[in-house]
């Protein structure tokens, strides 16, 4: 058995954990809308349409923000076609995804779901064919009280009040070649900066997203979020990054170790926009939203050609997740968290169906895919702030990454409720680790509370519509908490949380 070592110091805090850590992503794209969140004649539809058993799953994992209408899907989108009485909503070609928009489903009814679901929403402007007086007006018709024409419009449509949506992403990866309106990182931070002065000039408040690159692997990464800091640093409150991850020509050991490169790019992102910070003599931090992140087998997708007979809510890339899977999104969590001084927003691509941790038979069930597991279990457990990580770990060589740690964890600590928790991968393929974890400077007694583990045997095991549960998390076997120090085997290849709770004072 390999051994890895841990200390943690109460003391010595990122950053408190940020709520917005745990969004989500709705987009009208597939079948995450549509036989997703809402179908109407589903038996457990309720009275708006919405699918029950998806809400009740949305509230198990936890999702505390949803990014809303996409996606790809936004650059071409008029949120206007989605308001009003359904049966008069036009129906569009949708470029991005080469399908139709029936538009039964806009932002009134998206918002009823958010309510139900208790998630923020995060609202997504269209910069790719439009620009500043469309994000105006949409943000007239959301957020503005009464008495104006939109604003009444929205009234009239049954919201009384304003939805009070106060962070707002200035369109989707426009440095993409794919994107419809795709622009230079030029006309982008010019547009992004204009939009932003005049959004906020209507609303101080709004917490405003630049768009970052769509991938640390874009031509221009690096100097897109330059140039449109350039523009927009003063303006915006947060860049965004997306990033999705595969196992690509059975390199397992690379794709396990998938959190080093969301590691780096954060890092990166962060570094470029101090470095343009200190070019303007800002004292102003710019955080990271990194509002597109999962598992996503891409290069299946890629190529494949767009659907000529333009279909409403196809089945567009509904990827099937196995073990191996939910263990790299628990530590892209954990990579997450490890940031929380800067990335202080983020979004699991996507929610239902479209590469998501639910999936949903039209007329038949919904369940939970391996994927979903860590994502609600960190959810629950990870409260208070996020704590600095000493850690010694045995490494392995990597084709894509380099040298890396066989371990990887974080942890959080609440000191109010006397809760400390631990999250671990071991990327190991064939040995389980010994974690040790140095709790000596804790003033307090801690004994173990729960401690759940994620894996398998087989690694390539699914949870399917009819074995919807053949992979949860389990209790961990082999744990013990004594003398200031917790021990933990992580099997091969897993994903473990281990809750700690301060014992009660005696007498
Ligand atoms: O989440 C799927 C797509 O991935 C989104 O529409 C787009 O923003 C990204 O490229």
């Amino acid at each position: 058995m390999l051994t890895a070592t841990v200390v943690l110091d109460p003391a010595a805090v990122v950053a408190p954990v940020s709520r917005r850590t745990f969004g989500s992503f709705v987009e009208h794209m597939g079948r995450c809308v549509y036989t997703g969140i809402y179908e109407p004649d589903h038996p457990q539809a309720d009275e708006d349409g919405f699918r029950a058993d998806v809400l009740a799953l949305t509230r198990e994992l936890g999702v505390t923000m949803v990014r809303y209408p996409g996606g790809n899907f936004v650059s071409g989108y008029r949120w206007e076609d989605g308001v009003g009485p359904v049966a008069q909503r036009p129906r569009r070609r949708d470029l991005a995804w080469h399908s139709i928009e029936t538009n039964e489903v806009g932002i009134d009814e998206f918002a009823r779901w958010a309510a139900k679901a208790d998630v923020e929403i995060m609202y997504a402007v269209n910069l790719g064919t439009r620009g500043v007086q469309e994000a105006l007006d949409v943000h007239e018709y959301l957020n503005h009280p009464e008495g104006t024409q939109l604003s009444e419009l929205r009234r009239a449509n049954g919201a009384a009040k304003p939805y009070g949506i106060t962070l707002w992403c200035l369109g989707n990866e426009l440095d993409g070649p794919w994107q419809t309106g795709h622009k230079t990182a030029q006309e982008y931070g010019l547009l992004a900066a204009a939009t932003a002065r005049a959004l906020r000039s209507a609303e101080p408040g709004l917490e405003l997203v630049a768009c970052g690159s769509s991938g640390s692997s874009m031509p221009t990464f690096g100097s897109w979020e330059a140039t449109v800091l350039e523009h927009a640093y003063d303006s915006v409150d947060y860049v965004s990054c997306h990033a999705y991850y595969e196992e690509l020509d059975g390199d397992l050991g690379s794709f396990l170790a998938s959190a080093v490169d969301m590691d780096h790019f954060v890092d990166s992102v962060v570094a470029t926009a101090d470095s343009v910070g200190a070019r303007l003599r800002s004292k102003k931090k710019i955080n990271i939203s990194f509002d597109e992140w999962n598992v996503w087998y891409l290069s299946r997708f890629q190529g494949q050609e767009p659907s000529a007979d333009w279909p409403v809510a196809p089945r567009v890339i509904e990827d099937e997740y196995n073990v191996a899977d939910a263990v790299v999104v628990g530590n892209l969590l954990i990579s997450l968290l490890r940031h929380s001084d800067r990335v202080t927003a983020a979004c699991q691509a996507q929610l239902v169906n479209v590469i998501a941790p639910i999936r949903t038979e039209p007329g038949g069930p919904a369940w939970r895919q391996t994927i979903f597991h860590p994502f609600a279990k960190t959810a629950a457990l990870a409260r208070g702030s996020v704590l600095q990580t000493r850690l010694a770990s045995p490494t392995y060589d990597t084709a894509k990454h380099g040298e890396v740690a066989v371990v990887d964890a974080v942890a959080t600590y609440d000191g109010e409720a006397g809760d400390l928790v631990v999250f671990a991968v071991n990327r190991d393929q064939a040995e389980s680790v010994e974690l040790t974890v140095d709790l000596h400077l804790f003033d307090t007694d801690l004994r173990l509370a729960e401690a759940w583990t994620l894996t398998d045997d087989d690694l390539r095991a699914t949870n399917t519509r009819e074995q919807p549960d053949r992979v949860t998390p389990v209790p961990v076997e082999r744990v013990t908490v004594d003398g200031g120090t917790l021990r933990v085997v992580l099997p091969r290849v897993s994903w473990s949380a281990i809750r700690l709770h301060r014992a009660e004072p005696i007498g």
